[in-house]
């Protein structure tokens, strides 16, 4: 069985934009990869984040990816910053990699833009870290984004210094992209669904019912908005429903207002047992703690070993 990797930042508040990109695909992925999935919070303190903030998202998206069907038993799921191994092959990454490149990184260009004030060394080797990530499991594919690419070019590269200056350790990665469309937001159908465009711009996975009413009812009905209600309704709905209401979009002839009461209806009905599931791990922290420690003790087990080995390698 081949190795997969993948991490997501626990910046807050997972929406249909998230699952549909990535995490729909990494459920799916655990019946064909030995999967390594981890909540990535020490690429998190590359943007400041309150602490207080920082362990309420990582513990509410643990939740969110359990309850969204990330399988504890399949899977190794596990905190970044609980394995001792990541930090440091990101440093030997760190002396392999060309400035030059993780300059020309466009995250590390936007990060920097948005943060002027903060513009701190992690959010240049953030690539490093994530090359170490991937390696330090000798990982052989990765389901990203396609913002991801670029750095798992990098990644490459890392490995392919290694390989060349030690010698041939690391698997040569290949990316894995969700087969999802991207989501547009609901009141922008220019712009990805995302958080950074505010609350009104995504439905939340613990969005309640008036919160998904409300964001659907406003969500704007341009041509690229109707659009991407369509499509939001083609992964939730029901398929027949789904090519009537084309049909009648294609003859302009397609209500608003039906699109948006049969699309809100559709996800009220995925939302709710999820939502439900989210409520039982909510009053079980204890079983929350141990399923994320009994992960941590899964990938550290393969991070010591790997680690040890590339040590040796190096010349320590
Ligand atoms: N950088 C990724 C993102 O922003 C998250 C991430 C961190 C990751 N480490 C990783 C993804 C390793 C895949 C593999 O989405």
């Amino acid at each position: 069985m081949k190795r997969l990797v993948s991490g997501i930042k626990p910046t807050g508040n997972i929406h249909l934009g998230n699952y549909l990109g990535a995490i729909k695909n990494w459920v799916e992925l655990q019946k064909e990869y030995e999967c390594f999935f981890f909540i990535a919070d020490l690429h998190a303190l590359t943007i400041e984040i309150d602490p207080r903030d920082l362990k309420q998202q990582t513990h509410e998206l643990i939740i969110d990816l359990l309850a969204l069907g990330i399988n504890p038993k399949k899977t190794t799921f596990f905190r970044q910053s609980d394995i001792i191994g990541h930090a440091e092959l990101g440093w030997i990454f760190n002396c392999l990699m060309p400035v030059a490149e993780l300059s020309r990184m466009t995250q590390f260009k936007d990060e920097s833009q948005k943060n002027i004030n903060n513009i701190n060394a992690g959010l240049l080797t953030y690539p490093s870290l994530q090359a170490a990530d991937i390696l330090i499991y000798k990982g052989d594919v990765v389901p990203v984004g396609k913002d991801q690419l670029q750095h798992l070019e990098l990644t490459r590269i890392a490995a392919r210094k290694f390989n060349n200056r030690y010698k041939r350790y690391f698997p040569e990665i290949k990316p894995i992209l969700s087969p999802a469309q991207r989501l547009m937001s609901l009141n922008n159908s220019k712009k990805k669904m995302s958080k950074s465009l505010g609350p009104a711009s995504y439905i939340a996975i613990r969005d309640d019912e008036e919160t998904v009413t409300h964001k659907i009812k406003k969500a704007v009905t341009d041509e690229a908005g109707v659009k991407n209600l369509l499509e939001l309704y083609s992964y939730f709905g029901k398929k027949s429903k789904h090519q009537k209401m084309e049909k009648a979009h294609a003859a302009g002839k397609l209500m608003n207002s039906e699109l948006k009461e049969e699309l809100t209806l559709e996800i009220l009905k995925f939302l709710k047992p999820i939502q439900i599931k989210i409520a039982n791990y909510e009053t079980q922290p204890l079983k929350i703690d141990k399923i994320i420690k009994n992960g941590a003790k899964k990938a550290q087990k393969i991070a010591d070993k790997n680690l040890a080995e590339i040590k040796k390698i190096i010349g320590f």
